[in-house]
């Protein structure tokens, strides 16, 4: 098929099939597009916020914002107020009898709540509001009091002196047992963005309510304007959180080969505030793959930070995400993508991306699974190849070369076009499957559903930012961390 008759398909199912009404308007688009109308297909006729993020995305590029507003607002209105859960967005959403039905880990497998979607309601809020001009709509108070909520729920104290967020087992994308309990990349990098949307969200909030002048203080004090007071404290303590949030992730998950040969000799048993190996890491935690993963110039940050317990795993989403919002310095972001060149049979090969790398096998399979049908070794979340993440390496890389040249750009436009291809050729090939399975990704996964939306979205993202306009790129833009 040609190319521009696949976008045209790809867009038709977007828009005729995947997006659904709430109220009379669109309001988000389903997981993945029934083959009949009678055969629901367990959650994947529900409004997933996380499958929504390149849906909306995308919206925002093609100028619906009505859409996105709507969608803004409805996962708003679900927000929770329940004790337990007070301050969450839901996994997922559905309308059942006109009533607005949502899922906040109630009847997920292990009742689990997905960390991500409320961190990223954050991030498609300040996105929305800058691509859109809506600035109003960042003044109203649901806005700001759901901005509270998440602030409230995240920024609060604990019993571990460490700025990221602790989470069960499979709180995000990876939404089964996979030994991504603690602080699993995806999550501390969601944060980071989060907490910069929501910053910058409030910000627009006082500029436009003519408090502009107390951008950098919390000594503000107006009993007359409670709301006000809190969004000014709230703001200064996310700043603060922000700024220690950066420098623990690039202390403790950033590693090169050097990092990786001086935590090797460090010693162990260590006790005080000023000791080398807080964590107590023994050298047997690190693994021998990492030597020829990681090259002599290749960097990336590790999948998560517990006593001992290091995962050295490599996560491709929270790696994108780390450079697409700056988290990492540009000079790291460098050497990330050249890690993820020289690792390209792994990582990209018949279908890029690889969810992660290594994957589980044997007895960690058997024991930090427990024995899971759908994650089996080179499948699914464990290792397997998902379409819909390849948008999301696009638009870091893209991001990246607007703002340094380097002869290792060639490198990488290769790659993009290479891979371009692929999705071009395989993806109508294997009617947009939800995943790939196997060491190369060429097999469509066991269970993969097919005309999955992020799948065919992903697709329209990567055609519109490495042929339509590059630049739009900069969509994903956040607040900078160094302006606040
Ligand atoms: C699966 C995936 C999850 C996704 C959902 C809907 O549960 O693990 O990440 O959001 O399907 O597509």
């Amino acid at each position: 098929m040609k190319e521009e008759s696949l976008v045209q398909l790809a867009k038709s199912l977007l828009y005729e099939k995947a997006l659904v009404k709430i109220n009379g308007e669109f309001v988000g688009a389903i997981a993945a597009i029934p083959r009949n109308q009678n055969n629901q297909d367990l959650n994947y006729s529900e409004i997933f916020i996380r499958d929504n993020v390149p849906v909306m995305i995308y919206l925002l590029l093609e100028g619906k914002f009505t859409i996105v507003k709507h969608f803004l607002n409805t996962c708003l209105k679900l927000q929770s107020d329940q004790f337990q859960t007070r301050g969450i967005f839901p996994t997922s959403f559905v309308e059942t009898e006109g009533n607005l039905v949502a899922d906040y880990g109630q009847r997920a497998i292990g009742r689990v709540c997905s960390v991500d979607a409320s961190l990223w309601w954050a991030i498609l809020a300040y996105l929305y509001v800058k691509r859109s001009g809506d600035r109003e709509w960042a003044t109203t108070s649901e806005v700001q009091i759901g901005i509270q909520g998440l602030l409230n729920l995240i920024l609060h104290p604990s019993f571990r002196d460490a700025p990221t967020l602790f989470v069960p087992d499979g709180a995000f994308m990876i939404d089964r047992p996979l030994d991504v309990w603690g602080n699993p990349l995806e999550i501390q990098a969601l944060l980071y963005g989060a907490l910069l949307s929501a910053v910058g969200l409030i910000q627009i909030d006082l500029d436009e309510k003519g408090y502009a002048d107390e951008r950098a203080t919390d000594n503000f004090h107006d009993p007359s304007n409670a709301l006000i007071e809190q969004q000014i404290h709230l703001k200064a303590y996310a700043i603060a959180w922000l700024k220690k949030l950066r420098s623990y992730m690039l202390k403790h998950y950033w590693v090169n080969s050097k990092i990786v040969q001086t935590i090797r000799r460090r010693p162990t048993e260590q006790y005080g505030d000023r000791v080398a190996n807080e964590y107590n890491i023994q050298t047997e935690t690190i693994p021998h793959w990492l030597q020829e993963w990681l090259g002599d110039r290749g960097g990336y940050l590790i999948g998560n930070v517990r006593t001992g317990r290091p995962d050295f795993r490599f996560f491709t989403l929270g790696n994108c995400l780390g450079a697409t919002f700056d988290l990492i310095s540009l000079a790291q972001q460098r050497s990330l993508f050249r890690l993820m060149h020289q690792n390209q049979a792994d990582l990209f090969a018949q279908m890029p991306l690889r969810i992660c790398h290594p994957p589980l096998e044997s007895e960690d399979w058997r024991k930090k699974t427990g024995y899971d049908r759908k994650n089996l070794p080179w499948c699914y979340h464990n290792a397997g190849h998902w379409p819909c993440l390849f948008w999301f390496f696009v638009i870091a890389t893209l991001r990246h070369k607007q703002h340094q040249s380097s002869i290792d750009n060639v490198a990488i436009d290769i790659l993009l076009q290479d891979n371009y291809e692929i999705l071009l050729k395989r993806l109508p090939q294997e009617n947009w499957a939800e995943y790939f399975d196997g060491p190369n990704g060429i097999w469509v996964g066991q269970q993969a559903r097919l005309y999955q939306t992020w799948t065919i979205v992903s697709f329209l993202l990567t055609h519109h930012f490495l042929k339509v306009n590059p630049d739009d790129a900069n969509i994903m833009d956040l607040p900078n961390l160094k302006n606040l």
